[in-house]
């Protein structure tokens, strides 16, 4: 059976990315589904590159049950737009900077996580980088909600594949 290839982006991937990263991973781990994917994330900028995921999104993500300390930041490069089936961006800004290197032929691998979590009154999850711990924990409300919503719209077009 082929996987399901997710790619989560953020600006740096050292804070929302790799939380996106770590709390689907878990989302899917407790489902029992951890083989039937491939997880990971990038940035869009290169500014961090080969770096941990910043201390304070390690922490946030640790007091859910995370652990994100063993990723390592790298930028998106065009073959991942073959390597995955979804790009899954955190904000407006990083669709926009998606849009402008994809080819053509992913154009609709594009998404905003948001659109996962419809109930949400947030369309975005916010970049934490320059504020306080606070906005982690925001970010990671958001993103659990989101990765939940992925899950269940990914096993739910199965469900319509398989009937
Ligand atoms: P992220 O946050 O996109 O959620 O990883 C940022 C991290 C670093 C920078 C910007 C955003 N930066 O400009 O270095």
């Amino acid at each position: 059976m082929a996987k399901h290839r997710i790619l989560f982006v953020c600006l740096g991937n050292i804070c929302r990315s790799p939380m996106a990263e770590g709390v689907f991973r878990r989302v899917v781990d407790e489902a029992g589904l951890a083989r039937q994917f491939e997880i990971d994330s990038a940035g869009m900028g290169d500014w961090h590159a080969g770096e941990s995921p910043d201390h304070r999104a390690q922490a946030a993500a640790q007091t859910r049950g995370v652990d994100i300390s063993g990723q390592a930041a790298r930028k998106i490069e065009l073959e991942d737009f073959d390597d995955f089936d979804l790009i899954v961006a955190m904000d407006g800004a990083n669709i926009a900077d998606l849009e402008d290197i994809v080819p053509q032929a992913a154009r609709g691998k594009i998404r905003r996580f948001l659109d996962y979590a419809p109930h949400l009154d947030h369309d975005e999850v916010p970049d934490p980088y320059y504020g306080g711990r606070q906005g982690f924990d925001q970010a990671l409300d958001l993103i659990e909600a989101a990765a939940e919503g992925l899950l269940a719209e990914l096993m739910q077009d199965k469900t319509k594949k398989d009937a």
